[in-house]
């Protein structure tokens, strides 16, 4: 299974950190309170009890909408029962006496909100290169139609037929009962999640214009034709699939949509971060 391995570290740290190696060497590290000031740009954030960090799902009073999941250990993860397990890890610590914090993280491209390139099911496009950094931009960005889908049903024709959506749509964000189930806040993978059926993927490279689509568990495709249908979607590499999308409390409807994908040279999947402005 592809793995990432991502280093990072707060640039603001850095900088803290050098200009401390030149104004002082021996000294205790300004981020802490108890450090003496140099009359530099040392923490001024005062006591602990001050210092909320501010969770957001909505931005702007509500115009911009986060409908990526935060990564979390407890998150479900491809056919199994224990989630996705710590990702991430200090490598450094300020509290042992680092500079600075310094985090690495290691966990598979297809986990949590991510995107599928063409390589993911076809060989010979992994071959020739169609990673995730090959994904159009324009396709991942621009208006999007939110619907919800029967609930009694998977995507099949049948689903599709019935949301009349209309000729010239791109983008739609497919919502199922998978958000009713809450089933991407259950660390248990189930299979029983809704996807597209082969016909369903079918009729929607037959009759419709769409080249984004979004779903919210782990697959595109229903776990009983979890191939052929990423096969149809994915077979002329015009049509960019988002899985694990946050779709709960956002009205159905037209939005502007966002997506960055990571690039990941050489991998056919992505973390990615999506985003609906009113
Ligand atoms: C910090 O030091 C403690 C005690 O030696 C150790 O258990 C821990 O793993 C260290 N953490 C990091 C991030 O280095
Ligand atoms: C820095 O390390 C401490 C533990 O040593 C941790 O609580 C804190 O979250 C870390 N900060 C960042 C930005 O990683
Ligand atoms: C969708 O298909 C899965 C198998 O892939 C099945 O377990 C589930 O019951 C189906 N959902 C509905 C609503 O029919």
């Amino acid at each position: 299974m592809a793995r990432i391995t991502m280093k990072w570290y707060p640039s603001f740290l850095i900088l803290h950190a050098l200009s401390l190696a030149i104004l002082c060497a021996s000294s205790a590290h300004p981020a802490y309170d108890d450090a003496p000031s140099f009359g530099v740009a040392v923490s001024t954030a005062g006591r602990e009890a001050e210092l909320v960090a501010v969770r957001r799902e909505e931005y702007d009073g509500g115009r911009i909408i986060d409908i990526s999941h935060y990564y979390r250990d407890d998150m479900p993860a491809w056919e199994s029962a224990e989630g996705v397990g710590q990702f991430l890890r200090l490598l450094k610590s300020m509290d042992n006496g680092s500079l600075a914090n310094f985090s690495e993280m290691m966990l598979p491209t297809h986990t949590g909100t991510h995107v599928d390139a063409p390589g993911h099911v076809f060989q010979h496009y992994f071959e020739a290169g169609f990673d995730v950094d090959t994904l159009d931009l324009e396709v991942l960005n621009g208006p999007a139609l939110l619907v919800d889908v029967p609930r009694d049903k998977n995507i099949t024709a049948e689903a599709m037929e019935s949301l009349h959506i209309p000729r010239g749509v791109r983008r739609v964000l497919f919502r199922t009962l998978n958000t009713d189930k809450e089933l991407m806040w259950k660390k248990e993978f189930d299979t029983s999640y809704v996807g597209f059926m082969k016909d369903g993927a079918q009729w929607l490279v037959d009759n419709t214009d769409i080249k984004f689509v979004g779903i919210d568990y782990l697959s595109i495709a229903a776990f009983d034709d979890l191939i052929p249908s990423h096969l149809v979607l994915l077979k002329k590499r015009d049509i960019i699939i988002v899985e694990g999308l946050k779709l709960e409390n956002v009205q159905p409807g037209l939005y502007d949509l966002h997506c960055l994908p990571l690039r990941l040279r050489g991998a056919e999947g992505s973390p990615i971060r999506c985003i609906l402005i009113k």
